[in-house]
This record gives C-alpha cells, structure tokens and sequence, in this order.
C-alpha cells in the first residue's frame, strides 16, 4: 500500500482546492487569509454562504467575551449562514457534533463534548465554537488547534490534535470535512446528532459548578434535552440550563 503523504508544518490553506472540495454546497464563496484580527468579525462584512479562513488571527474571540489563542498552525474560520437557521434546529449542538465528527473520523480519536460546545480530547479543550447571531445573519466561528503550538499557560487545559508540525491530513481536509458534515446534519432529524451529542458528552452524569443568575451552584447533569438545554439535579431540586459555563467538579 502506498504510504501516505504527511503534511508538513502550516500546509496551504489552498482557496481553490477548498472550494472545488465544497462544489455544490451551501457555500459558495471562500476567502483566506494570512493574519487579520478575526475571521468571526470578518465575517461580519461578508455576505450569506461565505467561508472565511485564517492562518493566524490576532484578536481571535470566543464566548463570554474571552480571547482566543490563535497563532499560526491552528485552524480558524467562521461560516455565514442565514438567520432561519437557528430557528429550525439547535445550531451550536449540530455544529459541535460536526466537528467532533470530522476530527474522529479523520484523525481516529475519541473527542468528547463539553457543554455547549467545546470539543475535548484526552480531558483537554481541542476546538472551540462561537455562534453569533447578528441582524440577518448567523456566523459560525470554528477555532481548532491543529498543530503543536507553545500554549504558554495554556498548556495546562488546551492541546493540539497533533503534537508535532505533521500531519497525515490538511487543515484543509478537516474544514471541508466539517462543512460537509454541517450540512449533512442540516438535513436529518435532531434526535439522530443529539443522540451523538449525549453519548459523547463528557458533563452527562457528571457533579458540575454553574453560575445561575450569579449564584454558584453544583450539581449533577441528569440529562441534555433536544433543545440543548442541561438539566440538573441540586440540592434545591431540579433546573435547566440553556447558557452560560459549567465547569467539571473532579
Ligand atoms: C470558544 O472556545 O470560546 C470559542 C472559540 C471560537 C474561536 C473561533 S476561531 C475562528 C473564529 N474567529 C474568532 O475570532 N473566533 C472563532
């Protein structure tokens, strides 16, 4: 069997390749960049069925109006999707199945989820996902750190997918692999992804500390509705949670 290619460190982030890989999606126009602030507030600019990719971003934002690390050898871009699409289905649960798909099928890991969006690997944060929903648009932002990179203190919850500077596929290939997911997910019935959202959610039956109206609480997740909303059981009985953090008590 022929041996496979390894990519070298920041392969091309190829505008052409990408979109012949995507011919007949949704998305229709493609734009690369080097190094710009944020391909989420790009996108901002950018009309319906664009994707926006950047090597490197310097102002890489994620929820809660945290930064994200974004130095070259990652893979950052936003989609522009139509507002509707938030209405009909629980957007940032299928986007996170999505990715945690593409990753595992490609690379062959097991990434977990972590409410609500968070892709994990081996216990550490491996991808991010920030849904923003502006006047008539909806922009998917996916952050995913590919490559090894210095995670500074980071390094104590983040990782990489791969912990050197090859990889046996692109950047690239993983995008396209996650576009092509989204849409695939954008067509089937809720209850087919969210029983792939629950399975691999690493907060399901677990003790987690939440913040509710600015009160901490701890309890434990008894399940994930199909609106994407936790319930928990604490000691003042049960509630749910449709936003905000939980973090894991260990
Ligand atoms: C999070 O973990 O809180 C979400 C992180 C989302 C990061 C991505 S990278 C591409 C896009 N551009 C941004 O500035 N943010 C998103």
């Amino acid at each position: 069997m022929a041996k496979r290619k390894y990519n070298s460190y920041m392969d091309k982030l190829d505008k052409g390749a990408i979109l012949r890989a995507i011919d007949g999606s949704f998305f229709k126009e493609v734009t690369v960049y080097e190094k710009i602030n944020s391909t989420s507030t790009f996108a901002k600019e950018a009309d319906i069925g664009t994707v926006i990719f950047a090597a490197e971003q310097t102002s890489g934002r994620g929820r809660s109006g945290k930064s994200f690390l974004s130095k070259k050898g990652g893979l950052y871009f936003s989609l522009v999707l139509p507002v509707s699409t938030a209405k009909e289905v629980p957007l940032t649960m299928l986007v996170a199945v999505a990715v945690s798909q593409a990753i595992n099928s490609l690379a062959k890991v097991e990434t977990q989820i972590k409410w609500v969006n968070d892709i994990y690997l081996k216990g550490k944060k491996l991808a991010g996902i920030l849904t923003e929903c502006l006047f008539d648009k909806i922009i998917v932002g996916i952050g995913l750190n590919f490559y090894a990179v210095d995670f500074g203190e980071l390094g104590q919850t983040a990782t990489s997918l791969f912990k050197t500077q090859k990889a046996p596929f692109s950047r690239a290939e993983l995008a396209v692999e996650i576009i092509k997911n989204i849409e695939k997910l954008l067509v089937i019935e809720r209850s087919q992804y969210m029983e792939y959202y629950k399975s691999h959610s690493c907060v399901l039956n677990r003790e987690v500390r939440y913040f509710k109206n600015g009160v901490e609480f701890s309890g434990k997740v008894l399940d994930i509705s199909d609106d994407g909303a936790l319930i928990i059981e604490s000691e003042k009985g049960q509630s749910s949670i449709t936003s905000g953090e939980i973090s894991l008590k260990f």
